[in-house]
C-alpha cells in the first residue's frame, strides 16, 4: 500500500520524505487555509519537495470552471493530480481530464455507487473518506471493502485512495482490505512506527551494550 501524507505543511512533508516514508501528498482547501499560505505558492513548493503525486483541489463547481482551474494547476508541475468533487460536474471534468492525460483524484466519496461512477469517468484515484463516515456511525472500512470488490469485478484501473484516515488502526485495516493508497496526517504516519516493546527492548539493548563496552 502506498502512503500519501494529508497536509499542506511543507516542513512535515520534507521530514517524512527524508525518512522515505511517503509516496505522495494530498491537500484540500481546509488544509491550505490551515497552512496560512497562498494556494499556488504552497502547491508549487510541495511539488518541488516530492516527486510523488500531489493532489490540488479545484474550487469551481461547474465543469468548465473545473477544467480551467485544473489545467492551470496541471501546469505547475508534472506530478500534479487535479482533485475534483464527486458531483456530476466533477465526473464530467474527470472524463475530459482522463482523455487529456491529466491525472485526477475524485474526492468526497461516501458510497460505492459514487466510486463506481468515478471509475467509469476514468478517475486516476477515488478518495473514500473513512473517518467522516465513522463520525456518523457508519463503518468507513465497509466502504473500502465494497469499492475493492467492485473495482476487482470489472478490472477498473482507478486506485482506491483511502482518505480521512484518523488512526494507525485505520491504516492497518485499509492494508488488509486492499486499498491501493492511504492518505493520513503526518502524526498518524509517524505513529505507525511506535511500539512500547520496541522502545523497551531498545533501551535494554543500549544499556547492555554500554555495560559490555561494545563499540562498533
Ligand atoms: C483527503 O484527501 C482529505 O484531504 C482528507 O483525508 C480529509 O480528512 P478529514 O476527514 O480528517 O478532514
Amino acid at each position: 500500500m502506498k502512503f500519501f501524507v494529508d497536509t499542506a505543511n511543507v516542513d512535515d512533508i520534507r521530514e517524512l520524505e527524508s525518512y522515505g516514508l511517503i509516496d505522495g501528498v494530498t491537500t484540500n482547501p481546509s488544509l491550505i487555509k490551515k497552512s496560512g499560505r497562498d494556494f499556488v505558492e504552497v502547491i508549487t513548493e510541495i511539488c518541488s519537495v516530492t516527486d510523488g503525486p500531489v493532489s490540488a483541489e479545484v474550487i469551481a463547481l461547474d465543469t468548465e470552471g473545473m477544467l480551467a482551474e485544473g489545467r492551470k494547476l496541471a501546469k505547475i508541475a508534472d506530478n500534479i493530480v487535479v482533485k475534483l468533487p464527486l458531483t456530476l460536474d466533477g465526473l464530467a471534468a474527470a472524463q475530459t481530464f482522463s482523455k487529456e492525460g491529466i491525472k485526477t483524484n475524485v474526492t468526497l466519496c461516501f458510497s460505492a455507487n459514487q466510486a463506481l461512477l468515478a471509475a467509469k469517468a476514468g478517475a486516476t484515484y477515488i478518495s473514500p473518506f473513512i473517518g467522516r463516515l465513522d463520525d456518523i456511525h457508519i463503518d468507513g472500512m465497509d466502504l473500502i471493502q465494497e469499492i475493492r470488490a467492485i473495482y476487482d469485478n470489472y478490472g477498473f484501473d482507478t486506485e482506491i485512495l483511502a482518505a480521512s484516515i484518523r488512526s494507525p488502526m485505520h491504516v492497518k485495516e485499509c492494508a488488509i482490505v486492499g486499498a491501493d493508497v492511504g492518505t493520513a496526517p503526518p502524526a498518524v504516519i509517524k505513529a505507525l512506527v511506535k511500539h512500547p516493546l520496541t522502545d523497551k527492548g531498545l533501551e535494554q539493548f543500549i544499556k547492555d551494550a554500554e555495560e559490555a563496552g561494545i563499540k562498533v
